[in-house]
């Protein structure tokens, strides 16, 4: 029997909407920025190897689950939870999954917001040609200079979250769909720019070797935990920000196929990243594990010294700020969709408010780069703590989460008759996946991360 409630917030136009929206929700600074630096802090090769097992194992069954999960509810993902676990006869507690991810939404947000406005300041830099004939050197105390003023990174950290809020107000299923549609594959026209410069810069072989050649000896088992969290990061799992966007997809779309091309695209610009990326890194004798700021150390190099730099490198900071705002809204479209449909507030006051909380938060990774700087929570910074916390924790308890209830709580005929895969064969391997693999992977690496301490 199929079910066919509908989203009071709006319905997608099409599949192809779904797939833009999510692609667009997926592919933001966790691609561009984050990748990158967490691939040179964890080694490299078997890093990467790790993290692509991680999408094709964990991530793209999960995202499956979470789409298939959303659609079916049709509600923000707390109310989703909760009436599913009810038509299931199951304890009502399932929609503190829908909680602890609106929490892992707040959290991420504030310090998204806060790096993308470097993304925006870097506009304005490379927009003034401060990148043309600039050494390494220069374009690190350029990169210093600004994270080292808090005032500045608080008005772009302002902002950004000003712009995500305006978009989040009006309703994600209106605007969002032609911004992709083209500025996403124009991000992706300059990414490949990138790599032809960086092909050409002299390092790309030592830059593919850093990136393909797997050493293992390099990677903790704190690596794989972080490779595993990334393929959650990445692919804006496990907290409920692809349900809801599952909750807006028409009902005759395919689940599994609009799943596997959202994780190509995502995992194909991470990679085309990573690979205009490194060969700078190695052409410039630069660490490879510099952290949060290697691509605004090593970008900038490759506008500086490339014909129309000046031109080609605003509009990749632009457009990488389009990025980072086609996930924000993403991260906090769960919380506003429960203030909506519970405490019927209208969608601005309930943008407004959740905005204003993430950019409270968000103050605090401001100060992390700067005069906090020196003051460790468990050792790592606000910012890099908030990291670890969302990323690596919160995200891949919630995916285990989502996991057993798709695999084991929902009844298996309401599943499938949600996933509408054809292929009995198919079906079973999703199903193996989700009820046994994916929350025993998860489980795994984390005790061994933690013996892994001990
Ligand atoms: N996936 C986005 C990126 O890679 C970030 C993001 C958006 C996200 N929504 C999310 C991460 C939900 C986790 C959960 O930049």
């Amino acid at each position: 029997m199929s079910v066919t409630r509908e989203s009071m917030h709006g319905q997608w136009s099409t599949r192809w909407a779904f797939i833009l929206a999510a692609t667009g929700s997926a592919v933001g600074l966790g691609n561009i920025w984050k990748f990158p630096y967490i691939t040179g802090e964890n080694g490299g090769g078997a890093f990467v190897v790790v993290y692509l097992i991680c999408i094709a194992v964990i991530g793209i069954p999960i995202m499956m689950a979470e789409v298939m999960i959303g659609r079916r509810g049709r509600r923000s993902p707390i109310n989703t939870m909760r009436a599913l676990a009810k038509e299931g006869r199951h304890h009502p507690n399932w929609q503190w999954l829908g909680w602890a991810g609106v929490v892992a939404g707040f959290l991420i947000l504030s310090y998204y917001s806060v790096i993308a406005g470097w993304a925006m300041a870097y506009v304005f830099r490379a927009g003034s040609s401060a990148f043309v004939g600039a050494t390494a050197d220069g374009i690190g105390t350029i990169f210093s200079d600004l994270i080292s003023d808090p005032e500045r990174l608080l008005a772009w950290h302002t902002i950004f979250m000003v712009i995500t809020m305006a978009v989040v107000s009006r309703g994600v299923a209106k605007g969002l769909e032609k911004a992709v549609r083209y500025l996403m594959p124009a991000l992706l026209v300059l990414l490949l720019l990138l790599l032809g410069y960086s092909m050409n810069s002299g390092a790309f072989a030592e830059g593919v070797a850093f990136m393909f050649a797997p050493n293992f000896s390099a990677l903790s088992w704190n690596g794989v935990l972080i490779a595993m969290g990334h393929a959650f990061f990445t692919l804006s799992l496990g907290m409920g920000a692809i349900m809801v966007y599952g909750s807006y997809l028409p009902s005759d779309a395919s689940i599994a196929k609009t799943s596997v091309i959202i994780a190509l695209a995502d995992t194909g610009v991470a990679l085309i990243a990573g690979l205009a990326i490194f060969p700078i890194v190695f052409a410039n004798g630069l660490p490879t594990g510099s952290g949060p700021g290697l691509i605004f150390q090593t970008l900038p190099l490759a506008f500086g010294h490339m014909p129309g730099g000046t031109f080609f490198g605003t509009l990749f900071f632009v457009l990488l700020v389009f990025a980072a705002w086609t996930s924000a809204i993403s991260l906090i479209e769960p919380a506003v969709t429960w203030l909506v449909e519970t405490l019927h507030m209208d969608r601005i006051k309930a943008s407004v408010l959740t905005g204003f909380m993430a950019w409270f938060i968000g103050i605090g990774t401001v100060f992390s780069f700067n005069i906090w700087a020196n003051n460790k929570v468990f050792g790592m910074t606000f910012f890099d703590f908030l990291d670890y916390l969302t990323a690596n924790i919160m995200l891949p308890l919630g995916g285990l989460i989502i996991a057993v209830f798709a695999g084991w709580v929902m009844v298996r005929g309401t599943v499938k008759d949600e996933l509408q895969i054809r292929n009995p064969r198919l079906f079973q391997t999703w199903y193996v996946l989700v009820r046994y693999v994916t929350p025993f992977a998860v489980v795994l690496v984390f005790i061994f991360k933690l013996r892994g301490d001990i």
